[in-house]
Parts: structure tokens; sequence; C-alpha cells
């Protein structure tokens, strides 16, 4: 395949799913991430794929790390925007750093990395940016104000850009994924996920590989007609 493919919050969870499956797939891939040094070491370890270490939603970080990344691999070809955080709080206890931290990683990030690839995606004439949106972008979600707007912005922004870029062979699509077996899931607490896992209609989380899979999809050629959209991936919880 030979195309290079950037994973955001690629070392762990959806994301380390992500690029292992690029990785098999054939393509370059590089990951981002933050914060976890430990986990991004283990992740290099046993996948050989490169990580790098900066704030994607800091836009200065943004544009050294993918000049690194392009001077490393290559131009981008396919950005995944999968990096994400939680700060859940009902409103009335929101801070605003709960705020702002969830609209930094989940949204601005989005900006940022998408601004500096779809130039040359552009002039190449081919390009890919897949978004990880979430159910809770769709539906809304009690205790997440921040993340659910973040999330539902992901998708506003998708739609947009996906007109943009259309006639340049650029397709932007968006994947809402449900409860995924991730450490963030396993996170809320055990009552209330027992109560989720008992509304969804396949009755059991999902895995990190079942979106990876729709992630490989959209990347491809086959993919080509598709683009604006939004792929649900939540085992029946919320249809749309
Ligand atoms: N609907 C309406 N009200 C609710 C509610 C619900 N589903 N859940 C809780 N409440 C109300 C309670 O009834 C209670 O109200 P009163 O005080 O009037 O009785 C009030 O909220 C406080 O409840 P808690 O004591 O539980 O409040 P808390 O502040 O400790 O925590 C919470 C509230 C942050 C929402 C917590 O319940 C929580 O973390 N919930 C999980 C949220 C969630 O699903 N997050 C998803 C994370 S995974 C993810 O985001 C990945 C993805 O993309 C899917």
């Amino acid at each position: 395949m030979g195309r290079v493919a950037v994973v955001t919050g690629g070392t762990r969870g959806i994301g380390a799913a992500i690029a292992e499956a690029l990785h098999k797939a054939e393509y370059k891939v590089a990951v981002t991430y933050h914060g976890d040094d430990e986990a991004a070491k283990k992740f290099t370890e046993k996948t050989g794929i490169a990580a790098y270490k900066f704030d994607v939603g800091d836009y200065d970080a943004c544009e050294a790390g993918v000049a690194k990344i392009v001077s490393e691999l290559g131009p981008v070809d396919v950005l995944v925007n999968n990096a994400g955080i939680t700060r859940d709080a009902l409103l009335h206890k929101m801070t605003p750093k709960q705020w702002s931290d969830v609209i930094h990683t989940n949204l601005n990030s989005v900006f940022n990395m998408s601004r500096l690839v779809v130039e040359g995606m552009r002039e190449r004439c081919f390009g890919r940016i897949i978004s990880i949106s979430s159910i809770n972008g769709q539906k809304g979600q009690v205790g997440q104000t921040n993340y659910s707007a973040a999330k539902a912005g992901v998708i506003g922004f998708t739609k947009a850009l996906a007109q943009e870029t259309a006639s340049k062979g650029v397709t932007v699509n968006a994947i809402a994924p449900g409860y995924i077996d991730t450490d963030m899931v396993r996170a809320v607490p055990p009552q209330v996920l027992a109560q989720i896992v008992d509304k969804i209609p396949l009755k059991r989380l999902g895995k990190p590989e079942e979106i990876a899979a729709m992630v490989v999809f959209l990347a491809s050629n086959q993919a080509g007609f598709a683009t604006g959209a939004t792929f649900t991936v939540n085992g029946g919880q919320y249809i749309t």
C-alpha cells in the first residue's frame, strides 16, 4: 500500500486498534500521544509503529509534530482524528477547566490536525480524513455536556469539510462508536456501566477492532464515494 496514515491518540484503546489495523493493511503508520510515555513505549515495542509526543489541542505543537512525521514517513494521506478525553460532570458542577480541556483535546485537535494536512491532500488530489465522534455526540449524555458538544462538533465539521474537499478527491467522514471496551469506558462507575450495557440490544460493549475495521474501509479506495457521513457502530444502542 505505502500510503501514510496518522492516528492521533494512537497508543491505547480505539486508537491503538486503528493503528494496528492500518499497519496490517500495509499503511506506513504514525501515532501521536500526549501523556502516557510508558504506554507509548510498550505500543511501539509491540507493533514497531513510531509514536510522536505532542498536544493535538495546541496548533503550534501540531505544526511541529506533523512536520516531523512528514519528514520521516512522507506526506500524510490518511488522518484519523481519534484523540479524546472525558471530564464527566453534571453541568451545574462542571468547572470551566473541565469544559475547556475537553473542547481543546476533542475538538480543537480536529481543526489543528486537519488544517495541517488538508492542503497537501488537495494538492495531491487524494486524502482521507476520518474523525472519531461518539454516540454521545449524536444523542447527548447526562454528565457530558462538554464531551457531547465536542463530539457533535466533530460531526458538523465533517459535513462542512467534506463539501469543501470533495472535488479534490479528499473524503471526510466521522465514525460514532457506542460504548467500546476501553479504559475510558471502564472509568464509568460500574453500576452506571451495567445499566448502559443492559440498554444495548447486542448486550455487550463493542471491541476496539470493530471500530478499526470501519476506519480501514473508509481509508480505502473502495470507500471513495462515501463522504460527509457519520457511520454509527454502537450495537444498536442508538439508531439514527
Ligand atoms: N438522567 C438524569 N439524571 C441523572 C442521571 C441520568 N441518566 N444520572 C444521574 N442523574 C442525576 C441523579 O439522579 C442525581 O440527581 P439528584 O441529586 O437530584 O438526585 C444527580 O444526577 C447526581 O447523581 P450522582 O450522585 O451520580 O452525581 P455525580 O455528580 O457523582 O455523577 C455523573 C454524575 C458524572 C453523570 C456520573 O453519573 C457519570 O459519570 N455517569 C456516566 C456518564 C457517561 O456515560 N459517560 C460516558 C463515558 S465513556 C465515553 O464517553 C465514550 C463514548 O464515547 C461512549
